[in-house]
């Protein structure tokens, strides 16, 4: 048994036009039926989980509830942060709140941004997380890289746990190009999927360990924290207090307990155009289109026809996202740098 904790409070920016301030790409039907947060939902289906916890920005509130209603699931906690201060701190109002509830069950804490094509091969690895949270490792699962990517963490296998995974020699939280390149070609390296499994209580030893300030600040928070209808609202100013942080650089990269399961699933993390590409399937010309889109001689494309036909010809290896209010035409390769071409736009107003 897990208690669920999907964090749901990103910004995705790097999926504009289609992700916004005010609707995230965990909102969105990126992947085709259902929002990545209802399908993050759905995939709990039938394993007997306890009530989930979700946290998201306060923002954001409506759109979660709403969308926690259209998955059937009635039982959640919905947790707002008045502002995100990183993945840390909301692991630490979940762990707060399964303690306040009595539950010690591991947590599953799942991003809501995350494409899974195998779901059986997530389950088993579910299975074995659990007989090593419950030996008290903060286990996450790792997937084996295919490319210097800078944007995930990187984890070292080190000794066997048994049949169930290896200890974690080494975590290194998006390291810069060589040193991704040189965990490649070592092959000793895995990535860090984002989803962790850890018991409560571990987990808060080990912030008391390494973030005593964010804990404090968490702490006081949710000693402060009101109920209003289903929303459970931290107090804000001692939630504010707290330093922002990651889990994998506030605690994964300094414990000892960190443990690792080995996934192949046909995981990525939607996190640009180009890992949505690479996530759903294409055609016969390497397209991925969706809306009402006509390509000649086109390949490598993955189109977005909002509400207007988009017509291409003649190009490769482009992103074009048709909204209501603004178009894209980018590089594909390059969509990670959208972020950038985002804070430029938000600086103009
Ligand atoms: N509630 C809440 N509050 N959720 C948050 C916050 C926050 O302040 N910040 C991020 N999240 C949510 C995001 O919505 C996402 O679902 C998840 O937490 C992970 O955050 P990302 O911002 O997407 O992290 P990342 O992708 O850069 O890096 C993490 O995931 C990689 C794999 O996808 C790290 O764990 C890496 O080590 C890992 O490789
Ligand atoms: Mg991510």
């Amino acid at each position: 048994m897990f208690t669920p904790v999907i964090l749901a409070g990103g910004n995705g920016v790097r999926l504009w036009p289609l992700s916004r301030r005010q609707r995230p790409k965990q909102f969105l039907s990126l992947e085709g039926e259902g929002s990545l947060l209802t399908n993050t939902l759905a995939r709990l289906e039938g394993l007997g989980m306890a009530a989930p916890i979700v946290i998201c920005q306060e923002d954001h509130r409506f759109l979660a509830a709403e969308q926690l209603r259209q998955a059937g699931v009635e039982d959640a906690r919905l947790l707002l942060e008045p502002e995100g201060r990183g993945t840390a701190p909301a692991i630490a109002l979940a762990a707060l709140l399964a303690r306040r509830e009595g539950r010690g069950e591991p947590l599953l804490v799942l991003p809501s941004d995350h494409h899974l094509a195998d779901e059986d091969a997530f389950r088993t690895a579910l299975g074995q997380a659990a007989c090593l949270a419950e030996a008290g490792h903060l286990v996450t699962f790792g997937v084996v890289p295919t490319r210097a990517e800078t944007g995930y963490g990187y984890l070292q296998a080190g000794k066997a746990l048994g049949d169930d995974g290896f200890a974690v020699a080494c975590f290194v939280e998006k390291p810069d190009l060589a040193s991704a390149e040189r965990f490649l070609a070592a092959g000793e390296h895995f990535w860090n999927s984002g989803i962790f499994v850890l018991r409560p209580d571990d987990y808060l030893e080990a912030l008391a360990a390494f973030a005593p300030a964010m804990l404090a600040a968490c702490r006081a928070a949710m000693d402060g924290a009101v109920v209003d209808l289903d929303f459970l609202r931290p107090d804000a100013r001692a939630f504010l207090e707290s330093p922002a942080n990651s889990i994998d650089v506030a605690v994964m990269e300094r414990t000892d307990k960190a443990a690792m399961v080995p996934l192949s699933a046909g995981w990525s993390d939607i996190g640009s155009w180009q890992a949505l590409w690479e996530a759903l399937p294409h055609d016969a010309d390497d397209n991925t289109l969706r809306g009402d889109v006509i390509c000649e001689e086109s390949r490598g494309l993955l189109v977005h026809a909002g509400s207007r036909l988009v017509a291409t010809l003649g190009v490769q290896d482009l992103v074009i996202v048709e909204t209501d209010d603004a178009v894209l035409v980018a590089d594909r390769a390059q969509s990670q740098r959208l972020r950038g071409l985002v804070e430029r736009l938000e600086a103009q107003g």
